[in-house]
């Protein structure tokens, strides 16, 4: 007998209603009437039933430090790169743990199950790595946490830093990350990426690099990486974060550019919410958006997805851990307003960044993990039309969060 059977499930661009079984953590079954019982039987008459949601790219070291030691004025990110530089003094490992898990149960609530995070390895104790390794262990079930060794100060700006990030992939770090266009020079950025693929190599890594994070029509470390992929096949390995700089290149260059694209499975991680803040910062007017080119990798068929990446931290003041609401963005910043663009901003915040984290349990198919998140609203568009919060949310089969929909009584005739 299963545990819990949802009933009448609306799926992600699926017409029929189905039930779905649960057994002992994973997905039993699936089927249109499933004729069992099951010791709690939850009615999803009009809601729409997923996978979880996946954050794919977030600075768990850093959530929730917004004003230690003072907030952004300038509302740069090389400010919040200044002030985290004052504050990552002063980590403790309770101090991260604390902070992070707090950061991850307030995702949970919103249906995020699964989360990449980036922890910065430049800070000479390696004191938020480690809180973050044993946070991953500790939090296995409910959450499947991914950790980027994240080197924010460059590899090569300080002497100590290449060992450090290597040290960061010998104590289980899980991704290899970068930052070259903050290396002090294009050389020094060029091999960064040169290290970056030859580590992930050496220690069977993944990779996800910081990448183009500026305005600059100059910055182009992403053709570097796409180049280093297509010479080495391991395209769908890799993951470009923010490229913001490719909102800036001109149409010429970023037309050639989509066909070596497509000649590799590079993925694309943008950050919506943060980025639109803190970029066209130096610009007046018109201003730019500051973006990567969301809608045009879309339309190219590149893996692209998007996340949060801070939580009222030194770089960005709001964040609520929902998803939905980083999808909601997308759609206006990258002008995606169409049907099928809406829904496939709802595919960048689930499916696409299962494919760029690798994750082999995601999905709702009979053996997974009964990893779900049960929505108020009959269909993905809905959700996102009103920033929904989910009503439960199953990690392992079983419910983990639960919100009652608000209700407001209108009293005016
Ligand atoms: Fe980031």
């Amino acid at each position: 007998m299963p545990d819990l059977l949802l009933r009448h499930c609306n799926l992600h661009r699926q017409t029929a209603p189905v039930d779905i079984a649960i057994t002992a953590g994973k997905i039993e079954a699936i089927g249109e009437s499933l004729s069992l019982t099951a010791s709690q039987e939850i009615d999803c008459t009009n809601l729409l039933v997923t996978a979880p949601f996946i954050e794919p790219h977030i600075h768990l070291d850093s959530v929730l430090a917004a004003g230690q030691p003072r907030f952004n004025g300038s509302g740069t990110l090389f400010e919040g790169i200044q002030i985290w530089g004052e504050r990552k003094h002063s980590l403790t490992y309770e101090d991260v743990q604390k902070r992070a898990l707090a950061a991850l149960k307030l995702m949970a609530g919103h249906g995020v199950l699964y989360v990449r995070t980036h922890v910065d390895v430049t800070e000479p104790s390696l004191v938020a790595l480690d809180a973050l390794l044993d946070l991953s262990r500790q939090v296995k079930d409910w959450m499947t946490l991914q950790v980027v060794a994240f080197p924010q100060d460059g590899i090569f700006s300080r002497k100590e830093n290449m060992s450090l990030l290597e040290t960061a992939l010998q104590r289980g770090a899980h991704v290899v990350g970068g930052i070259p266009h903050y290396e002090l020079t294009r050389e020094d950025g060029v091999q960064s990426i040169h290290h970056i693929f030859d580590l992930a190599e050496r220690f069977d890594r993944l990779i996800d690099v910081h990448c183009d994070e500026i305005d600059d029509d100059q910055s182009r470390f992403v053709e570097v990486i796409v180049a280093e992929a297509i010479k080495r096949g391991n395209g769908e390995r890799v993951s470009a974060s923010h490229t913001t700089a490719f909102g800036s290149y001109n149409d010429a260059y970023a037309y050639k550019f989509m066909g070596f694209l497509r000649r590799t499975n590079v993925n694309f991680i943008a950050n919506p919410l943060i980025n639109i803040t803190l970029q066209g910062r130096m610009d007046t007017y018109p201003k730019r958006r500051g973006l990567t080119r969301i809608k045009e990798l879309w339309q190219s068929g590149v893996n692209i997805c998007v996340g949060q990446d801070c939580i009222y931290d030194p770089w960005y003041i709001f964040g609520t851990g929902s998803l939905i609401g980083v999808a909601y963005m997308t759609v206006h910043v990258a002008q995606m307003t169409g049907l099928d663009e809406i829904d496939a901003c709802f595919d960048m915040i689930t499916g696409n960044s299962a494919k760029a984290l690798h994750l082999d349990d995601y999905g709702l198919q009979v053996g997974n993990p009964a990893n779900i998140v049960v929505l108020p609203t009959k269909n993905a568009f809905d959700s996102l039309r009103l920033q929904v919060t989910p009503r439960y949310v199953i990690s392992r089969g079983k419910i983990i969060a639960e919100t009652i929909p608000a209700q407001t009584n209108i009293t005016i005739k």
